[in-house]
């Protein structure tokens, strides 16, 4: 694994880490690199995308509303959102840290996640609550190469682990290497409703760059690499904050770190 030495440290004593925001287009490797996250720091990935799919699955209330939103490809109402989120915040396991996958999404949704860091998280009264500095890391990946992780990608509907047919196939074709279950695709994973969840992401979730951008809290990186360059990177930045910075920014300070950072440009196809 990536940055080994690092692995050690934070995991061992138990440090606080993050939150860590992982922002980028559909397909750009949030949730394959939050999963190394988890491993390696041992803290939770919240997707939203999962909550929502968990909601859809259960048939509730919200999985019902956002269900066809979903399968368009458009985003769900930030309304609807902050309850999901703040309830899953909450919970005990997010007290050392977590990672953000798919959160947030607007500006709006941005401003909101302060807010409740601020209140919530943030607040030094309470010792049993996180301090460490909020990282922003944005995976900014090639458009065309965007549609080939998107259209090959499968997924073990029973541990989760995520493949793709085109670049990071199962041993034996469409069964998972981990525990044989038969590999499936993401209904929102059809070509049509790619291009919607892409033009979602420049119209909607941009602007999120740019938010973060402005308070120096954003690191851009080439996420157009293979998957344990990008995680060494992400461990490279992380480990940076909370060396460095932790006790001299302030509890959202901005930290402009070390690490090779990457321009975003508006995705459009090569052709
Ligand atoms: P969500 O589930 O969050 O989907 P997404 O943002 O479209 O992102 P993906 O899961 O498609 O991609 P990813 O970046 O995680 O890439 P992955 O690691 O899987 O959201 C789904 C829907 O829910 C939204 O469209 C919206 O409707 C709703 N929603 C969710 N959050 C919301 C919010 N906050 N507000 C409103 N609505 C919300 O990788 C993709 C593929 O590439 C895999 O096959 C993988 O193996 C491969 N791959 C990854 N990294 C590499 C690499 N470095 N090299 C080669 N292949 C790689």
């Amino acid at each position: 694994m990536a940055n080994d030495s690092a692995s050690g440290s934070a995991q061992k004593v138990g440090k606080k880490i993050g939150p860590v925001i992982l922002l980028g287009p559909p397909g750009a490797g949030k949730g394959t690199q939050s999963k190394q996250i988890v491993e390696h720091y041992g803290i939770p990935q919240i997707s939203t995308g999962d909550l929502l799919r968990d909601h859809v699955a259960r048939g509730t209330e919200l999985g019902l509303e956002a269900r066809a939103i979903m399968a368009r490809g458009d985003l769900v109402p930030d309304e609807l959102m902050y309850g999901i989120v703040a309830h899953r915040l909450r919970e005990t396991d997010c007290q050392r840290g977590f990672v953000l996958d798919g959160f947030p999404r607007t500006a709006a949704q941005a401003g909101w996640l302060d807010a409740f860091l601020e209140k919530e998280v943030f607040d030094n009264s309470e010792k049993s609550k996180p301090c460490a500095p909020l990282i922003v890391i944005q995976l900014l990946v090639d458009y065309n190469h965007l549609l080939l992780r998107l259209t090959g990608r499968r997924s073990c509907p029973t541990c989760g682990r995520l493949y793709n047919i085109h670049l990071q196939p199962p041993l034996v074709d469409e069964l998972c290497d981990v525990d044989g279950s038969k590999l499936v695709i993401r209904e929102d994973d059809r070509p049509e409703v790619i291009s919607e969840r892409l033009a979602a992401y420049e119209k909607q979730t941009r602007p999120v760059a740019d938010y973060y951008r402005r308070q120096r809290r954003l690191v851009a990186l080439n996420a157009d690499r293979p998957v344990e360059e990008v995680t060494a990177q992400i461990f490279s930045v992380i480990e940076r904050y909370h060396q460095e910075k932790h006790h001299e920014h302030g509890l959202l300070g901005s930290v402009t770190p070390k690490v090779e950072s990457a321009k975003s440009k508006p995705l459009r196809p090569k052709i």
